[in-house]
């Protein structure tokens, strides 16, 4: 096992990630994790990651007393990152400053020393070049450590987000920590399947609500494989979906997947107590609300008429949102573990009493290969579903009917010019004014719609995608020219932060 002490990077889960691409299996927990919660885990190699602290900041992070003496007592190989490497190094007698310069993106460093991170293919004096951020910088090392490679501006470099750095992980991991690759993906579903079986009981039934996202789809998917029907699944239609969403996700789930599904039409109720609000959060509130009510609903039923007893309930819980990770000063975020809800909006009643069955919490999203690709690739779409989409009230006119076509007109076009995969979410939002226009010679008082689209890694920040004018002017005429009520298009080009990814 490879251990990844996480300080706050933002590259931490990256490095886990490509650890694990390697055929080694590796886990990242917080770097003030309590020394048993490290020593429980037996680590071959421990890696410590970078951070945006500052050694000598008043509350920086630091691994456990007693981690020095671990790791030389058990000979485990530690490599530390940028805020790790300067950690050691104030740890173990070196020192640490401000750096004169500070080094942000492509620099340049140079081998002063031959060394295994370097496999055999650096001499003295060549050159790598590797993505540099950081402030601070190891003046003094301890005693018994070397410089192998400094920056252009003389500071000890570490590899991190760089060219040759998978090379280097690979020297580090294989060459000198003498590691071997062999893990795979399979393993862990496999086991997975046999722990599901090992701990839901032969009169136990286990509930899961499919949002038709693939976190819970393949989710419910191994356990399936695991207890067969007596897994219970719910779809929700909350009357906020996109374009036959409903028709094409049950078909998904029906006839590729196998999965025994009840779909719920709760279209009425959703959109009964939605009428007249206009409060994105009052929004958020309801709905939540109502899928709570329906999922009660729906394990009731379970017991009163099919004498089944849900014990289990199966979360799409992935790996991300397990690790407790130091959050950089100021983030808002805290260690906690968060249990991510089907629809992220309401939570789930605490009274439920069932028992949680997440069998991705150790897996990242892109190594869930369980579903047919073109699942796996679809944009994410909001639990709130088009509520958070339709600005205003959800009920007003046919908002929600009008929104359907443009967006699926706007999405569909985005495919069939090969760009959906380029794209991290697209989609199109109905603005609750009108404006004036001109169709067939007649003065029209219609709606504006306008078009989202964005690049990002994680949803936390993003970019707005810089679509090519032609496709625009085409989505654009294709938008007025069918779908009744609409005279304007704009399109959103602002990135996240200042805007969110929604408009809510
Ligand atoms: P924002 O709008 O906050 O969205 O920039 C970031 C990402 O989160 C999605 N999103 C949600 N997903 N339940 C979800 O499952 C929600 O309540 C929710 N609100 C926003 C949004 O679509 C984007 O991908």
């Amino acid at each position: 096992l490879v251990l990844i002490l996480d300080f706050g990077s933002q590259y931490t889960h990256l490095i886990t990630r490509r650890i694990r691409s390697l055929s080694v299996f590796s886990l990242c927990i917080s770097g003030t994790s309590p020394l048993k919660s490290i020593t429980d885990l037996n680590p071959r190699v421990i890696i410590l990651s970078g951070g945006p602290h500052s050694v000598h900041a008043p509350n920086a992070p630091c691994f456990p007393d007693g981690f020095i003496e671990y790791v030389e007592s058990k000979g485990v190989f530690v490599l530390g990152i940028c805020y790790g490497l300067q950690l050691i190094v104030e740890r173990l007698g070196g020192s640490v400053r401000v750096g004169e310069k500070q080094e942000y993106g492509r620099m340049e460093i140079e081998v002063e020393r031959a060394c295994g991170l370097f496999g055999g293919s650096k001499k003295v004096g060549d050159k790598q070049v590797v993505w540099m951020s950081h402030g601070d910088e190891a003046v003094k090392l301890p005693d018994g450590f070397e410089v192998v490679a400094r920056s252009q501006q003389g500071t000890v470099a570490a590899v991190t987000h760089s060219p040759e750095g998978m090379e280097t992980l690979r020297y580090f991991l294989f060459d000198i920590c003498g590691v071997t690759a062999g893990w795979k993906m399979e393993d862990v579903l496999d086991e997975e399947i046999k722990v599901i079986q090992g701990k839901v009981g032969p009169e136990d039934h286990v509930i899961c609500a499919l949002s038709g996202g693939v976190d819970s789809t393949v989710a419910a998917t191994l356990v399936h494989k695991a207890i067969g029907d007596r897994l219970h699944c719910v779809f929700v239609d909350n009357g906020l979906l996109r374009y036959k969403e409903r028709e094409r996700v049950m078909e998904t789930f029906e006839r590729d997947l196998h999965l025994p599904v009840t779909c719920v039409d709760a279209t009425e109720q959703f959109l009964s107590k939605l009428k007249g609000v206009v409060d994105p959060e009052m929004k958020r509130k309801i709905i939540g609300k109502e899928f709570i009510c329906i999922f009660d609903d729906f394990a009731q039923h379970l017991e009163r008429d099919l004498g089944k007893i849900a014990v289990y309930l199966v979360q799409g819980t992935l790996y991300p949102d397990v690790i407790e990770s130091c959050p950089p000063p100021g983030s808002g975020r805290t260690h906690s573990h968060t249990i991510k809800s089907h629809h992220n909006v309401g939570g789930l009643p605490k009274d439920m009493k069932l028992k949680l069955i997440e069998p991705l919490k150790l897996l990242f999203k892109d190594e869930i290969l369980a579903v047919p690709t073109a699942f796996l690739k679809r944009h994410p779409f909001p639990g709130p579903g088009l509520a958070v989409r339709v600005l205003g009230d959800v009920t007003e006119g046919n908002a929600l009917e009008i929104l359907r076509q443009v967006d699926e007109i706007f999405i569909q076009s985005i495919k069939d010019a090969g760009i959906y995969d380029s794209i991290w979410q697209a989609f199109a939002v109905f603005l609750p004014i009108r404006s004036v226009g001109v169709q067939g010679d007649q003065r029209t008082h219609s709606h504006v719609v306008a078009l989202r689209a964005v690049t990002s890694q994680d949803g936390m920040t993003a970019d707005w995608y810089n679509f090519e004018h032609k496709f625009l002017d085409d989505v654009a005429r294709k938008i007025c020219n069918s779908v009744r009520g609409v005279n304007r298009v704009v399109q959103d080009i602002t990135s996240k932060p200042p805007s969110t990814i929604e408009w809510e």
